[in-house]
C-alpha cells in the first residue's frame, strides 16, 4: 500500500514487472510515456513494465499496488461467456496526448527512479522525458473502474471466486467482488463454505460497502488467509446467508490469490491485528 504525497515529483520506471494500481481513495493526474490520464477512486490502472510515469494527486491518496514481477498482466480466459464478460473491452481507457500533457513538456532537469532486480537507480535527464507527441500500437497504460465490471452470477449456483477474475498475473490472479444479487434458490449456497485453500494464499482488500461474509472489517483493511488455514464466513454472515435476509451484496473488494507463498514485510507486521483470529467468536 502506498500513500502518495505532493512532494513525489520525480518519475518512476519499474523494469521488474507490470504494476497494477487500485485507487482506494483520491484523485490524480497520471502522466506517462503514453500521455495524460485522470484517475479516481475505484479505478484499476495497469502500468506495463518499464513505463515511465508520475502521479500528481489532487488530494491524499490511498492506493493498493500489485506488482506482477517478471511478467505481464493478461485478461482471464472468458470461456463460453465470451469476450464481453466481465467488462466490455470498449470501456478500457488509455492516456491521451492532450493539453494537460503538452503543458508539462519541459527542459527542466528531471530524475527517473528506475527499479530493476529490486534495486533503484536514479537517472537524470536534462529535460522531462515525458515528451511524446504521439504513439500507436496496443501497449499502453490502461484504466478500468470497478463500476464497469458486470459480475457473473447464477440464482442457483454459488460461483467460485475465479468467476470474478479481472486480471491474471504470473502465479496469481486479481479478482473483483462487486455488488450483485445473492443466490435466491433455497438450495443454493449463499455465502462461501468453510475451506482451507489447498493451493493459494488469499489476500482480500476491502474497498467499500458492507462486507457480507465478514464482521469487524472496514474499508481499507486487508485480510490474509495463507494456504492450509481453514476459514469461512463469520457467524453473523453465516446466519444471514441461511435466512436469505439480504438479497443483494453491496461490497466492493479486491482479492489476490497467489500460488507463491507470500512474505510479510516489517511494515505489515507493525499494523497486523493480532486479534483477527477471535473475530469468528460469536458475541
Ligand atoms: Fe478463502
Amino acid at each position: 500500500m502506498w500513500k502518495f504525497d505532493k512532494e513525489m515529483s520525480h518519475l518512476v520506471r519499474n523494469a521488474d514487472g507490470d504494476e497494477l494500481l487500485f485507487i482506494h481513495q483520491g484523485k490524480a493526474d497520471l502522466f506517462c510515456d503514453y500521455g495524460h490520464l485522470e484517475v479516481t477512486e475505484g479505478d484499476y490502472v495497469m502500468i506495463p513494465r518499464s513505463t515511465t510515469w508520475r502521479i500528481e494527486p489532487h488530494e491524499p491518496m490511498f492506493v493498493l499496488m500489485i506488482e506482477n514481477t517478471d511478467a505481464a498482466y493478461t485478461l482471464p480466459d472468458k470461456g463460453m461467456v465470451g469476450n464481453h464478460a466481465i467488462f466490455d473491452p470498449a470501456v478500457l481507457d488509455v492516456p491521451k496526448i492532450d493539453e494537460a500533457f503538452k503543458a508539462q513538456y519541459s527542459e527542466q532537469s528531471t530524475q527517473v527512479h528506475i527499479k530493476r532486480h529490486g534495486e533503484v537507480s536514479v537517472v537524470t535527464y536534462p529535460f522531462n522525458p515525458l515528451d511524446a507527441i504521439g504513439w500507436h500500437g496496443d501497449l499502453s497504460v490502461v484504466r478500468v473502474n470497478w463500476r464497469d465490471i458486470r459480475p457473473l452470477m447464477s440464482h442457483r449456483y454459488h460461483l467460485p471466486p475465479s468467476a470474478h477474475t479481472t486480471f491474471v498475473g504470473q502465479g496469481f490472479v486479481v479478482c473483483t467482488f462487486v455488488p450483485r444479487p445473492i443466490e435466491s434458490d433455497p438450495g443454493a449456497l449463499k455465502v462461501p463454505f468453510y475451506h482451507s485453500n489447498d493451493d493459494y494464499d488469499e489476500v482480500l482488500f476491502y474497498h467499500a460497502g458492507d462486507f457480507f461474509s465478514r464482521d469487524n472489517i472496514e474499508a481499507g483493511m486487508v485480510t490474509f488467509h495463507p494456504a492450509g488455514f481453514a476459514h469461512g464466513p463469520h457467524p453473523k454472515a453465516f446466519k444471514a446467508g441461511q435466512e436469505y435476509k439480504k438479497k443483494f451484496t453491496d461490497e466492493v473488494a479486491v482479492m489476490i490469490d497467489t500460488r507463491h507463498a507470500l512474505e510479510f514485510s516489517d511494515e505489515a507486521k507493525q499494523v497486523e491485528n493480532q486479534q483477527y483470529i477471535y473475530s469468528w467468536q460469536e458475541k
